[in-house]
C-alpha cells in the first residue's frame, strides 16, 4: 500500500528519497513520485507510472537537487494508476503533499474547492489536501498552522507529509490512523512509512501516534498531539540491519522466506518454553493473571491471518477446552455482537499494520473484553502499541507479499497461547511438556519438509496451465487448505477455492473434471476415511489428485492421483506442517507461470486502507 518518504537535511535528498522508495516497494503499487525544494526554492517533481527503477532513470536524467523532500509510491485506490494520479500532489506551484490513507469526504471538499477556483489534476481523493492546504496559508504564512487548519476538515485516515517553497527547511507530517515514523539522524530528519525505508540512514524512529502533528527542520523536532500540545513521543533504537532486505542469493524473498521458515520458528520460541513449560509472561506482565480468567476466546484477522486464527480455534477448543469465534476483522468491526464474559480478544497481524484488523482491535478495546493481545511479526506497529497484551513472532521482516514464514510463526504463537491457557483448564504438566518437546521439534521437521522442493516442482508444472484448482481439508486442515488456495491465487493468479471435503458433493463436485487440479491435505487423522471417500469422488469424475499425505496413511500414487507423502506428525502440529508444500507449490506454479511473485499484480504488503 502507499508508501511515503521525506527528508529535512544538509545535504541532497534525493538518494534518500529514492532509497527509501525502493525498500517500500513491497508494500505494493503502482506509481511512484518524488517532489524536492531545490536552492531558489523551487519546487521540482518527477512522477513515473510504474516502478521507482524508472523513477530512478528519469532522475538520473534531470536529478532534483535540495534539502527538503517528500516522495511516494502510490496503490491506487481513488482514480487510475497513471501518471496524473501519481503523488506528490503540488498546488500552485507552492505546495507539495504526500498521503497514505483514504479522505473519506474528498467529494464534497473537492465540490467546494472547485466553486472557490482550484483546478484539480488528478481523479485522487489526496489532491483536496494539497488545495485545502494553500488555502489555509492565504490566511497564514505559518505552513504548520496551514496543516492544522487542513486537518480539521478530514474524515478518513492519513499519514502526510507537506512542504511549502516558502519555508524551504520545513517539513511537516501527520499521521491519523495510517502509520508513519520519524528518523532522527544528525542534524537532519526523516519520515517514511515503516522503519525500513530510512535504515540506510538512522537506526534510531519515532513512531508517531493518531491525531500527531510534526513540526521537522534540519535541527529541531516538535510534535503536537491531537489538542496542538507539545508531547514527548520516545525515541526507538532499531534492531534491524539496513541489508535485512536482502535476498540472500534466493530469486525471490519469497522463496528465502519460506526457507528460512525453521530459523523463523525457533526464533519464535526463543525464551518462550522453559523447562518443558510455557512462559506466559512472553505475552505481556499480566498475562498469567488474565489466562487464567478465559473463558472464551474472539480472534479478528485478515487473509493468512485469519486462517492462523481458523487453525488456532480447533486447538483452542480442543486443547484448552475453549470456545472460540474467528471473524474476519473487516466483517466484525462492523457488526453487532454479542460477548461472552471473560472472552480474550485476538488479534493477529504480520505486519500490525491493517486497518480493518487494527480497526476491530480498537472496537474490541472499547466492548468490554477481558483483555486484548495482538500476535504480530513488528514490535512498534500499530497493533502492538494498542493491545494490552502482545506476543511478538520473531519472523523478521517478511517482504513477499505472499506471507509464508509470517503464518507459520503466527500459529507457533497461538499454540504457545492455547497450551498456556490450557493449563488452567486442566492440561497435566506431561501433557504440557509433551507440546513443547512437539514445538521444538518444528524446525528440524520443517526443514525435512523443504527437501520437498524438487518433487512440488515438478508436481506445479501440471497446475501451470489450468485456470482453476481446488484445495480440500478437514478439521484443522480445512484452513490449512484455505491458505493454500489464497497462497496459489496470489501469486500465480490460477482460480482456487478451499473447501471443507465433506461438502464437496453438495456443489463443488460439479465442476471436477480433468481440467481442475483438486490438492488435498490428508494427515493420518479421525478424520483420514471420511476424506479417502471425498476423494473417491474426485476421482471417479476424472478429476486429478494430488494429495499431501502422512505416509502411514496408506494411499499410493495411481493413474491420476500424486501423493507426496510427510513423515508422520503429531496431529496437532500438523496444520503448521502441511502448510509448507502448499507454500512450495504456489510458488513454483508462480515461477513457472513467470509472474511477479514478490509483488502480485494489484496487491499489497501492507493494507493500510479499509
Ligand atoms: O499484515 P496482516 O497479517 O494483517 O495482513 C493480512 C492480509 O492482508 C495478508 O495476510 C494477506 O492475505 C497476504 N498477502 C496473504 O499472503
Amino acid at each position: 500500500m502507499c508508501g511515503i518518504v521525506g527528508a529535512v537535511a544538509q545535504r541532497d535528498v534525493s538518494p534518500v528519497l529514492l532509497e527509501g522508495l525502493k525498500r517500500l516497494e513491497y508494500r505494493g503499487y503502482d506509481s511512484a513520485g518524488l517532489a524536492v525544494l531545490n536552492h531558489d526554492k523551487q519546487l521540482q517533481r518527477i512522477r513515473v507510472q510504474g516502478k521507482v527503477n524508472e523513477l530512478k532513470q528519469e532522475h538520473q536524467a534531470s536529478p532534483l537537487k535540495g534539502g527538503t523532500g517528500i516522495a511516494h509510491t502510490r496503490w491506487a485506490t481513488h482514480g487510475k494508476p497513471n501518471l496524473n494520479n501519481a503523488h506528490p500532489h503540488i498546488c500552485r506551484d507552492t505546495v507539495a503533499l504526500v498521503h497514505n490513507g483514504i479522505i473519506e469526504n474528498h467529494e464534497q471538499l473537492r465540490t467546494e474547492q472547485i466553486a472557490s477556483g482550484f483546478e484539480f489534476t488528478s481523479e485522487t481523493d489526496t489532491e483536496v489536501v494539497v488545495h485545502a492546504v494553500y488555502e489555509a496559508l492565504q490566511s497564514t504564512p505559518d505552513l504548520l498552522q496551514a496543516v492544522f487548519t487542513t486537518i480539521k476538515q478530514l474524515k478518513g485516515a492519513y499519514a502526510l507529509g507537506v512542504i511549502n517553497n516558502a519555508e524551504p527547511d520545513r517539513l511537516i507530517a501527520a499521521r491519523e490512523g495510517s502509520p508513519l515514523v520519524i528518523g532522527v539522524g544528525i542534524g537532519e530528519y526523516f519520515i517514511a512509512s515503516d522503519v525500513f525505508a530510512l535504515l540506510p540512514v538512522t537506526q534510531r524512529f519515532i513512531f508517531l501516534e493518531d491525531g500527531d502533528v510534526a513540526d521537522i527542520t534540519r535541527d529541531k523536532l516538535t510534535i503536537y498531539d491531537s489538542n496542538q500540545n507539545i508531547v514527548e513521543r520516545s525515541i526507538s533504537v532499531s534492531e534491524l540491519n539496513a541489508d535485512v532486505a536482502d535476498k540472500a542469493g534466493y530469486r525471490h524473498y519469497m522463496l528465502k522466506e519460506i526457507f528460512s521458515q525453521p530459523n523463523a520458528i525457533a526464533e519464535s520460541l526463543v525464551n518462550r518454553t522453559n523447562d518443558g513449560q510455557v512462559v506466559s509472561n512472553e505475552f505481556g506482565q499480566d498475562a498469567e493473571s488474565i489466562f487464567q480468567q478465559v473463558k472464551a476466546v474472539k480472534i479478528a484477522a485478515c487473509g493468512t491471518s485469519y486462517h492462523a486464527g481458523l487453525i488456532a480455534a480447533h486447538w483452542l477448543e480442543e486443547i484448552a477446552q475453549v470456545p472460540c469465534q474467528v471473524e474476519i476483522a473487516s466483517e466484525y468491526r462492523y457488526r453487532k455482537s454479542v460477548i461472552v464474559d471473560n472472552t480474550l480478544f485476538v488479534s493477529i497481524s504480520q505486519s500490525g499494520e491493517t486497518a480493518d484488523t487494527l480497526a476491530a482491535l480498537q472496537l474490541a478495546k472499547k466492548s468490554g473484553f477481558l483483555s486484548t493481545l495482538a500476535i504480530c511479526n513488528v514490535a512498534e506497529s500499530s497493533l502492538t502499541r494498542e493491545a494490552e497484551l502482545v506476543f511478538l513472532t520473531h519472523a523478521g521482516p517478511e517482504i513477499g507479499v505472499a506471507s509464508t514464514k509470517a503464518f507459520t510463526t503466527q500459529l507457533v504463537g497461538l499454540f504457545l497461547l492455547v497450551v498456556a491457557i490450557a493449563k488452567h483448564n486442566g492440561l497435566s504438566n506431561e501433557e504440557e511438556a509433551s507440546f513443547v518437546k512437539q514445538l521444538e521439534s518444528l524446525p528440524g521437521r520443517v526443514n525435512q519438509l523443504l527437501q520437498f522442493k524438487d518433487d512440488i516442482e515438478t508436481m506445479a508444472k501440471d497446475f501451470a496451465d489450468k485456470h482453476h484448482a481446488l484445495f480440500l481439508g478437514r478439521g484443522s486442515f480445512l484452513p490449512v487448505a484455505m491458505e493454500g488456495a489464497l497462497k496459489l491465487k496470489e501469486i500465480s493468479y490460477i482460480h482456487a477455492e478451499a473447501y471443507a471435503a465433506g461438502e464437496l458433493k453438495h456443489g463443488p463436485l460439479a465442476l471436477v473434471d480433468d481440467d481442475m487440479p483438486v490438492v488435498a491435505v490428508a494427515p493420518n487423522n479421525h478424520l483420514l476415511e471420511k476424506l479417502k471417500s471425498n476423494l473417491q469422488e474426485v476421482q471417479a469424475r476424472g478429476g486429478k489428485l494430488y494429495l499431501f499425505a502422512d505416509k502411514a496413511s496408506e494411499v499410493e500414487s495411481t493413474e491420476g492421483v500424486y501423493v507426496l507423502k510427510i513423515n508422520a506428525v503429531c496431529d496437532f502440529m500438523a496444520p503448521i506442517l502441511y502448510t509448507i508444500p502448499l507454500q512450495l507449490l504456489a510458488y513454483y506454479v508462480a515461477v513457472i507461470k513467470g509472474a511477479d511473485i514478490d509483488q502480485p499484480r494489484n496487491l499489497a504488503k501492507s493494507v493500510t486502507v479499509e
